[in-house]
């Protein structure tokens, strides 16, 4: 189904995108959206796997109610309707402007840096750097077969994904970027969109720089003084550095859309470490940003059904391939793609 743009103005999904309807839709499709959406929250869905609080959830389920009962009165939807014309005839604000504008100077800018020696070194050594064979081998295999599927298909921003949390999507994120820029000598980004559970800086990168891609995207600094190089390589991270509740307007924000869009023109591939399938909206979201995705499985871990179904929400033609990562400390660590 094709749908009608009615995004609000300033970034915030218009009630017609949170419940994945055209701005025309009848009052039948805006029952079964509501309902639809609603499962997403509700108790017998993924909640197990959810990564909202019983008491988020339950915020959720209110906030869907009130669209819910906006869009099926005609006249609140009228003046909903109006309220949304108008918005999207206002002078946009906050982060369509400013910092976000100058991305790609700041992108530009920063890559003409040369000269600049970025301090930055890892925190915590990976597979790969640590001259783990058989993990390098792996992921060399990784990288070349995702390679011919991106010359291909003109891919350059991958998302890595899994079903549900700690699968090793931040693991296979860093090696595979790591790989490719030391390796084969790819200008890479790694851009981290797990707004909930960030994990890059705190985990990964030693004297990184104090702002993170969450003070870009509300405007309280410049994506330059956000993205990070590691020493002597050409292996950039802008990690998101704080988290928030709220990560699916930021994701959803023109600023996102615009830092994942122009970091393609200024790199050779961008992965983009994110947040877990279920449930649902974030990844959803970032789907539509990027090239491609790529799924982490944690073989044995997660159940059947979970990996079949998060296979089945992601678009189809989006999914370059799975990673099946078995963390099993008895045997020795595999990644098959
Ligand atoms: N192949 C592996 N072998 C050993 N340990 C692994 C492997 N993959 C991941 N791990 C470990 O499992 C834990 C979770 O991995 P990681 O942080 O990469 O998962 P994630 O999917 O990014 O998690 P989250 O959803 O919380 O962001 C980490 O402690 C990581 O070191
Ligand atoms: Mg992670």
């Amino acid at each position: 189904m094709k749908k009608e743009k009615a995004t609000a103005n300033n970034g915030v999904r218009s009630y017609y995108e949170t419940f994945e309807v055209r701005q025309d839709a009848t009052t039948d499709e805006i029952e079964r959206a509501y309902r639809k959406a609603k499962s997403v929250y509700s108790d017998e869905s993924v909640a197990l796997y959810s990564l909202y609080s019983g008491e988020e959830r339950k915020q959720k389920l209110l906030e869907l109610s009130d669209i819910y009962n906006t869009l099926s009165d005609p006249a609140k939807r009228k003046s909903y309707d109006e309220s949304l014309r108008k918005e999207r005839t206002a002078p946009s604000r906050e982060w369509d402007s400013g910092s976000i504008n100058a991305g790609r100077d700041a992108f530009e800018e920063y890559s003409e840096v040369d000269a600049f020696k970025d301090r930055i070194t890892l925190r915590r050594a990976l597979s790969v750097a640590e001259q783990d064979q058989m993990a390098t081998e792996k992921f060399r295999i990784l990288f070349n077969r995702l390679e011919q599927i991106c010359l291909k298909g003109s891919v350059k921003s991958i998302a890595v994904t899994s079903a549900v949390k700690g699968e090793g999507k931040t693991t296979t994120a860093m090696n595979l970027a790591f790989i490719m820029a030391t390796e084969f000598k790819k200008k890479v980004l790694v851009i981290e969109s797990d707004f909930r559970n960030p994990s890059i800086s705190s985990e990964y990168l030693n004297m990184g720089r104090l702002h993170g891609l969450i003070d870009v995207l509300k405007g309280d600094a410049d994506i330059r003084s956000a993205i990070n190089r590691l020493e002597d390589t050409n292996l950039h991270f802008l990690p998101a550095r704080c988290s928030v509740k709220n990560s699916s307007l930021l994701l959803d924000s023109p600023g996102m859309r615009s830092v994942l869009s122009r970091s393609k023109e200024d790199f050779d591939y961008v992965i983009v470490d994110s947040p877990p399938i279920f449930p649902l909206v974030d990844v959803s979201i970032l789907s539509k940003c990027v090239d491609g995705m790529l799924l982490v499985v944690k073989a044995g871990a997660t159940p059947k059904d979970i990996v079949k179904k998060a296979v089945r929400s992601l678009p189809k033609d989006n999914l370059l391939g799975i990673v099946l990562n078995c963390a099993d400390s008895i045997h020795m660590n595999k990644y098959y793609y």
